[in-house]
């Protein structure tokens, strides 16, 4: 008997969207993984997995594997589970069956990037949140805003790039966590967010400077913000590098300073281990009743 299953493309989507840990492994050719894969997975190509077993991740976090129409992983599904791996499991059909986003490159082997994961400082932070209708602001391919969704939220997400919305909008609907995504751009005037409407507003990874004031506005009494995005440090890092686009040590803290501030970090290092460093600033606050 196979010592390990399947999991469909909609359940390994809903997992990695929740934050569990996952390590994906992909082991198709790298001219296929450079074309499109799931962002954050590892390539370790089927034909090399024999001499690289001790390359594929072991620290006892689930696994699946994947391929392209699901043939591939099965035999390396086999040969891992030869080699003492256990929480196997294979991606049913492969990426012709897979609903969630990908990218493209080799260079990002293995680093998650904004890819499925929520944002680990929203997660931690669930309880603060007051219940009800939120808005994530610049929401990307909507992971975050996925994730609000999937645990009751009412969700509108907007960013002014169409694909990234039309992406959102198909995973949201695939994974029975409906948002509405929108496209709008929040500093040219053409989306304008609406006054005293929402119980929550989000923004990760997106300063515009004058936002700040239309959030406070567009929140209710006692609806909360959660902002995380690059401070100055990060230019050291990589992108962004503009000022335009990152905060001042304290800055995040201060625009809130007459809301009640339920956590407030500022942060520069690695998140975990094989992760880039990063320097970013983070709040949770609530306005005013
Ligand atoms: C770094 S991504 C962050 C996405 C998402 N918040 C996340 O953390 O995964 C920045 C996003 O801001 C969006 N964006 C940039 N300028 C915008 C604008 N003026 N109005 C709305 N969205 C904008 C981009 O399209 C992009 O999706």
């Amino acid at each position: 008997m196979d010592r390990f299953t399947s999991i469909t493309g909609a359940t390994l989507y809903r997992e990695l969207a929740m934050g569990e840990p996952v390590v994906v492994l992909d082991v198709r050719t790298e001219c296929e993984y450079e074309r499109q894969h799931i962002p954050g997975s590892v390539l370790i190509p089927l034909q090399s997995l024999p001499l690289r077993i001790e390359n594929v991740p072991n620290s006892g976090v689930p696994i699946v594997v994947v391929c392209e129409q699901g043939l591939r992983s099965v035999s390396a599904g086999r040969l891992l589970a030869e080699h003492g791996f256990r929480a196997l499991r294979v991606l049913e059909g492969g990426l012709t069956c897979w609903p969630g986003p990908t990218t493209e490159g080799l260079e990002k082997n293995g680093t998650h990037t904004h890819g499925l994961a929520p944002s680990s400082f929203l997660i931690d932070n669930f309880e603060l949140l007051p219940r009800g209708l939120a808005l994530d602001v610049a929401m990307g391919e909507g992971r975050n805003a996925i994730y609000l969704a999937t645990r009751g939220f009412d969700v509108d997400g907007v960013d002014a790039d169409p694909a990234r919305v039309c992406r959102a909008r198909t995973a949201s609907r695939k994974l029975g966590a409906p948002i509405r995504a929108i496209v709008g751009n929040v500093e040219d005037g053409t989306y304008i967010l609406p006054i005293e409407t929402y119980d929550l507003i989000i923004v990760f990874n997106f300063l515009h400077r004058p936002l700040f004031e239309d959030i406070k506005d567009a929140l209710v009494p006692g609806g909360a913000v959660v902002y995380q995005t690059y401070t100055v440090g990060q230019a050291r890092y990589g992108r962004p590098t503009n000022p335009d686009y990152l905060l001042e040590p304290g800055e995040l803290n201060e625009q809130f300073a007459d809301w009640e501030v339920l956590r407030y970090r500022e942060f520069d290092g690695p998140a975990r281990r094989g992760i880039p460093r990063r320097a970013i600033a983070s709040i949770v606050a609530r306005k005013p009743k």
